[in-house]
């Protein structure tokens, strides 16, 4: 699809339960640049060459998982527009403030078929990724590109009962393109489905889960194949949790380390993947090929992938 109605994942909330050792993962090892603190401890990172204020934030919690998710539109004519389609499908909106998060515009939230919360907003105060906007040069100050060398962020899994019942969000209130899934291959039902409203293979993904409102990860997007290596070895010098990787994803054709932050919510660093555009056809796998579909180097599912999710 053309990139002009709502426009990518641009926020996911997540619950962290030791405040100081995930601002050292995410903000040390990870790499990401603090913005904001809220006297309740909750803390908000860009990565370097986003322009918004903020694409993760952390909150202070006794327990993991996600908050809430969050999508940009373009701008607040849309916003109204996709929130009005989103009541009319069955998933009631509720308008949010201006300042319901900081130095963001107003916003709407509404319930996923998988239980998570969802808003959906049009304006965040933008810092700039450290480069002028005129004559900018090709890269940022140094020092300003730290620990995993984070670029973005780029997608979130989520995991939950009725993964179907987000079709009506994403393909008819987004727009959005489903640009693979995977099957299995005796009952052809569906297990997991990825959705793209722009040029990557994927902007949010959900697989089908026993309970609702599950966190698989949150994924950072790397400049190269290299930084994925780069981000292997600051993991083992810093003894970070890794789940697996360094490897392939059949799926969305990716580079991935998997890993946990200290709260055991798991975190993907994630370079390459095809080129999505609108008439890109689903592509489909099925469960006789899951281990090429999740792992394609060694072609090998593994099982904490599959069954870990806060
Ligand atoms: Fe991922």
């Amino acid at each position: 699809m053309t990139i002009s109605g709502v426009m990518r994942t641009g926020e996911v909330c997540i619950r962290v339960m030791d405040l100081d050792a995930a601002r050292e993962h995410y903000g040390e090892r990870v790499g990401l640049i603090e913005t904001l603190r809220d006297e309740d401890g909750t803390t908000y990172y860009k990565a370097w060459d986003e322009h918004d204020l903020y694409s993760l934030v952390i909150r202070p919690a006794d327990h993991p998982g996600i908050e809430h998710v969050a999508f940009k539109a373009v701008d607040d004519a849309t916003l109204t527009e996709v929130a009005a389609k989103l009541d009319a499908l069955g998933f009631p909106t509720t308008e949010l403030p201006a300042e319901t998060m900081p130095r963001s515009g107003r916003r709407f939230r509404f319930t996923l078929a998988t239980g998570h919360e969802a808003h959906l907003y049009a304006e965040k105060e933008q810092c700039g990724n450290g480069m002028p906007l005129r004559n900018p040069g090709t890269i940022p100050p140094p020092g300003t590109v730290r620990g995993m060398r984070v670029v973005r962020l780029d997608h979130c899994l989520l995991g939950g009962g009725d993964i179907d019942g987000n079709i009506p969000v994403f393909k008819d209130a987004f727009g959005w393109s489903l640009s693979e899934k995977l099957i299995d291959h005796e009952t052809e039902m569906t297990l997991a489905m990825f959705w793209t409203g722009s040029n990557t293979p994927h902007d949010i993904a959900f697989v089908r889960q026993p309970d609702d409102n599950r966190f698989h990860h949150a994924s950072f997007l790397l400049e190269s194949v290299n930084d994925v290596y780069h981000a292997a070895d600051l993991m083992g010098y810093y003894d970070i949790p890794v789940d697996v990787g360094p490897t392939r994803h059949g799926i969305t054709r990716g580079a991935t380390i998997y890993f946990f932050d200290p709260s055991g919510n798991r975190n993907e660093v994630f370079t390459d993947g095809y080129l999505h555009y609108p008439d890109t056809p689903t592509l489909v796998w099925d469960t006789s090929k899951l281990g090429q579909a999740t792992f394609s180097q060694d072609n090998t599912p593994r099982q904490s992938f599959l069954e870990v999710l806060t």
